[in-house]
Order: structure tokens, then C-alpha cells, then sequence
């Protein structure tokens, strides 16, 4: 029935029944009071109506305290119940699962660039597969966009020089559209594309017809190669740089006595100002990268400085 009358987007994500339920308790009170109020502004105009020219309002009655107080205490209630309702809600769309298949988004005016672990790159489109949580990190090349599939009812602004994310469970297979939600000059409204959400089997059909260039830290790790990076950065940790080997993710010391954890934001503000932070026991000598790795290229060389962290793990 509800594709025949296209209200509502459908509902192919674990999150859009709940997302779903929440706004229609919202619609539920507001229709419910706005019918008793209007209802009751008909009523009392009514029932006291000014009956004669020379009718006098009576003297004001003396506040009725039970009264008062079952009118706030009621409304309170109900707003505290969609408050933790909504709480519960926001924690779930914001707390992705530590199993999600992880995909790399970066806007650009106008379209969606994506990459995938394995190394396949996509634009305006996105393949995943049934029955995973998917988690997209997101950043653009230029202004402020926002990653929206209403069909998974959720919607994330995608920041310049900064990592936003995003997940989502699919529930069903299919083609669901995936839109720019923010304005963001001339294209804006081309700026969309096509989520797939194919079965397993498909996905690993669709993965391993790739383009050979690589996993995501593989080409990193030539980028790396490529911009010399290596020549300071030695793995025994004896070159002018700190060695990145199983750096990721630790807290590290800074000159000044600060200090930072190494992340996403971290290894990309060392790669863009490099003068930022700087390791303790180091010199501020490494020039800045700023101009010459794309947004796309710096996803590739955090994804190969996490590869480094796995292969020190040993797992
Ligand atoms: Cu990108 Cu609107």
C-alpha cells in the first residue's frame, strides 16, 4: 500500500522503523492537542459567550491548583518520554557498529566520489552488500554537502577538512537514491546518485571484477613510496620522522608536553600542517602537504597507516 501512495521513502534500513516510529508519536501529540485545543477554543466560545450588551464578565475565580498542576505535570511527561525516546534513537544513528563494512565518501562539487577497502572506487554510486552495517567516513574537497538515502532515513553534512560519519544496516536488496542535502552551488540538485544493496554473492561478484589498482592501504603505501615519505619515516624509527609502524590509534607525546592521539584528523593535520603538532624528540622539518595529495589520497594513506597497526598486531 505504501508504494502505491509515496509519502513516506521506504524502509530498507535496520534504523528506518525506528526513525519512522518516533515521527509518527510526534505527528500523533501534535494532531491529538491540536484537536483538543481547537476543539476546546470552538467549545468554550461557545458556552461563554457574551449572551446580552449589558452582561458583565463575572469576577475572576481563584486559581485551581489541581488544575495547574495536572497541566504541567502532563505535558512534562510527555515531553520527557519523547526526549529519552529520541535520545535512544540519536545514540543508535550516531554509535555504528564495530563490525561495519567501512566505505571512504568525499564530496565534491558535484558529485560523490567513493572508495572501498579492497580498492574499488565508485562515482555517484554505491555497491554494498545485504545484511552488513555499513560505516562511511566523510569528508569533502571543497564546500559544505550532505550525504542523504532517505529510503535508510539517514543524513549527515560532509565538512571540509574534517571526517564526518555515518552507518546504516540495509534490510532488503534493491536501488535506493542517495541525495545532496545541502545547498551547495549551481549542480546541487545533480549531485545525486544510487545506493545498491545487492546479496552477498553479488557483491562479492561485483567486488572482484575491480581495477586492479589495489586495496585502499596498498595504494597508500605506493603513494607513500611515491612522495618520499619514507625517507624520514623509517620503520626502525631511526630516520628524521617518528616511525609510523603500529603508531595508530596510540597517544603520543608532543614538544611542549602535550598530547594527542593518533587518528583520522590527526594523521591528516600532520600530513596538511605538519607544524601543528609536533612529536616530541623531533624537529619541525617536514614540509607540508597541502596541494599535492587530494582528499582521496590522504584516505589512502591513513588506510595504510592502520595496515601498518594490523600487520604490528599480528592478527
Ligand atoms: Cu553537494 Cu549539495
Amino acid at each position: 500500500m505504501r508504494s502505491q501512495l509515496p509519502l513516506f521513502p521506504e524502509q530498507a534500513s535496520t534504523l528506518a522503523g525506528q526513525v519512522d516510529a518516533l515521527y509518527f508519536f510526534l505527528i500523533g501529540v501534535s494532531v491529538f492537542f491540536s484537536l483538543l485545543i481547537a476543539g476546546l477554543v470552538i467549545y468554550f466560545a461557545v458556552k461563554y459567550r457574551r449572551r446580552s450588551e449589558t452582561e458583565a464578565p463575572p469576577e475572576p475565580a481563584a486559581p485551581a491548583v489541581t488544575l495547574e498542576i495536572v497541566w504541567s505535570v502532563i505535558p512534562l511527561a510527555i515531553s520527557m518520554i519523547i526526549f529519552a525516546w529520541s535520545a535512544s534513537v540519536f545514540f543508535k544513528i550516531n554509535r555504528p557498529p564495530d563490525d561495519a563494512l567501512e566505505v571512504y565518501v568525499v564530496a565534491q562539487q558535484w558529485m560523490w566520489k567513493l572508495q572501498h577497502m579492497e580498492g574499488q572506487r565508485e562515482i555517484n554510486e554505491l555497491h554494498i552488500p545485504l545484511g552488513r552495517a555499513v560505516r562511511l567516513k566523510m569528508t569533502s574537497e571543497d564546500v559544505i554537502h550532505s550525504f542523504y538515502v532517505p529510503a535508510f532515513r539517514v543524513k549527515q553534512d560532509v565538512l571540509p577538512g574534517r571526517y564526518t560519519q555515518m552507518w546504516f544496516h540495509p534490510t532488503k536488496p534493491g536501488k535506493y537514491h542517495l541525495f545532496c542535502a545541502e545547498y551547495c552551488g549551481t549542480k546541487h540538485s545533480g549531485m545525486i546518485g544510487w545506493v545498491y544493496v545487492m546479496a552477498p554473492q553479488d557483491y562479492e561478484a561485483w567486488l572482484s571484477g575491480g581495477t586492479g589498482e589495489g586495496t585502499l592501504a596498498a595504494r597508500g603505501d605506493k603513494l607513500f613510496q611515491d612522495l618520499a615519505c619514507t625517507n624520514c619515516h623509517k620503520a626502525d624509527g631511526s630516520g628524521r620522522g617518528p616511525s609510523l609502524e603500529g603508531i595508530y590509534g596510540k597517544t603520543v607525546e608532543l614538544e611542549g608536553g602535550q598530547k594527542a592521539v593518533v587518528n583520522d584528523d590527526y594523521l591528516r593535520e600532520s600530513i596538511l600542517s605538519p607544524q601543528a603538532k609536533i612529536a616530541k624528540g623531533y624537529q619541525p622539518v617536514m614540509p607540508t602537504f597541502q596541494g599535492l595529495v587530494s582528499e582521496e589520497q590522504l584516505l589512502q594513506l591513513i588506510e595504510y597507516v592502520k595496515s601498518l597497526q594490523t600487520q604490528k598486531v599480528g592478527q
